[in-house]
């Protein structure tokens, strides 16, 4: 493709048929490759176009069900979507070795979305921030007014808060509306607001208003779970010692808790993903929050109970909405939320962290016991078998010999394949 232009004019408001034929001709005429794109699943053509832009196709990712999983007293089952084997069997693992405490206990701090207006160019910050705050009840109705639905359901305005920012070029003042968005993630509720209140702002203090949009550091939309797992559940107290040591690494290097909030987010992702939400939104949200005390620290913590047994603890923001966006329209993300039995963003949101922390469990068991590669090597083994070319049923008599041999390599599955085939 590298003597091609990249410039496809008139391909935005093409059909996505006629879009699949410019496709086939850019790559030679091989128009047979891209009929994987004629397969949308359970997704109906209109749906693709509608909710992005030059759509050709659709990338599935496999959707799987997390069981054992007991959240604030209920039995669930969690819809996962992932491309990564091994995270659905971690989180179904952890959360049997928890079921005889209950499961996994949550709390909500609410569905405050937090937008921000940067207003520059002033001289005297302190007295627009002054201004600003003497005048919150004006801006609150001109919030509520952007999204009278949102106040008719109880949501809106909170409140109004004024940070003053020194940055490169001086003191910015920034706005922060915080709105109760309720079932909705909020974004377009919460951009409006900003881009309404911004000139009036302005207006009242002099300066230029620039930036207004939400902020993905969603610090008061914060979920929290915790279990407790009993020790002789988990392999005896030398395993618990082994994984509160492995949990104070993350605590103390970066590096690894990069690692270890990476795995929380395997869990995490996999059901945002499935419900139809924002992962990015969520991912650069935990991310950020990993930090906020200084330095970049786990999402999760470990602590030995006074009966010797382990108790895992997380926090993080969760931006999650059951309304509005591909959650609303995606027939997937519809039925994970019935599955889920989540007729609420507080739900989805408390069974989402039980799952990033059953997810950080499983990752610190295996890996201060036997290492993650057993496991997971275990069931990666199809995907190699696959990768070697094996088809049908010697998939899994591949991945059966590689799982015997402990050799999950490619090399080693074209070898068990060849001698499959002579046989
Ligand atoms: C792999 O996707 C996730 C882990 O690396 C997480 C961890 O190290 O805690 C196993």
């Amino acid at each position: 493709m590298t003597d091609h232009t990249s410039r496809l004019p008139g391909f935005a408001q093409a059909s996505r048929e006629e879009r699949i034929g410019i496709l086939a001709e850019r790559l030679g005429g091989n128009a047979e490759a891209l009929q994987l794109f004629d397969n949308l699943g359970p997704i109906e053509g209109g749906l693709v176009d509608r909710l992005i832009e030059n759509a050709i196709g659709v990338m599935p990712v496999p959707l799987g069900l997390a069981t054992n999983m007991i959240v604030d007293g209920e039995e669930m089952l969690v819809p996962m979507a992932t491309e990564e084997s091994s995270v659905i069997a971690a989180v179904c693992n952890s959360a049997k070795r928890c079921r005889d405490t209950g499961g996994f206990f949550t709390s909500y701090s609410g569905s405050l979305t937090i937008a921000q207006v940067q207003l520059c160019g002033l001289s005297d910050p302190r007295n627009a921030r002054a201004q600003i705050l003497g005048r919150t009840d004006e801006i609150r109705a001109l919030c509520d007014e952007v999204d009278p639905q949102l106040t008719s359901l109880g949501g809106g305005l909170r409140e109004v808060d004024v940070r003053l920012v020194e940055a490169r070029s001086g003191t910015m003042v920034i706005v922060h509306l915080v709105v109760d968005t309720l079932d909705a993630m909020g974004a377009n509720a919460v951009n409006s607001m900003a881009e309404r209140v911004a000139p009036v702002l302005a207006g009242w203090t002099g300066a230029r208003p620039l930036l207004r949009i939400l902020s993905n550091l969603a610090d008061r939309r914060l979920t929290r779970a915790r279990a407790v797992w009993p020790a002789d559940q988990i392999g005896g107290p030398e395993v618990v010692e082994a994984m509160l040591l492995g949990a104070e690494f993350a605590e103390a290097d970066p590096y690894r808790a990069t690692t270890h909030n990476k795995g929380i987010m395997n869990g995490i992702s996999a059901v945002v993903l499935a419900t139809g939400n924002d992962t990015r939104a969520i991912e650069s949200g935990a991310h950020a929050y990993a930090a906020h005390g200084g330095q970049y620290g786990p999402l999760t913590h470990w602590e030995k109970t006074a009966e010797g047994d382990l108790a895992g603890t997380i926090e993080l923001p969760l931006s999650l909405g059951i309304v509005g966006g591909a959650t609303r329209v995606h027939p997937v993300a519809q039925l994970s939320l019935k599955i889920l039995g989540a007729d609420s963003a507080e739900k989805l949101a408390r069974i989402t962290a039980a799952v990033g922390l059953a997810q950080n469990f499983g990752a610190l068991r295996a890996l201060a016991t036997d290492g993650i590669q057993k496991g997971h090597m275990a069931l990666h083994a199809q995907n190699v078998a696959i990768a070697a070319g094996a088809e049908g049923d010697e998939i899994e008599a591949v991945a059966a010999g590689l799982r015997a041999h402990s050799r999950v390599t490619e090399a080693e599955a074209r070898k068990l394949l060849d001698d499959l085939r002579k046989d």
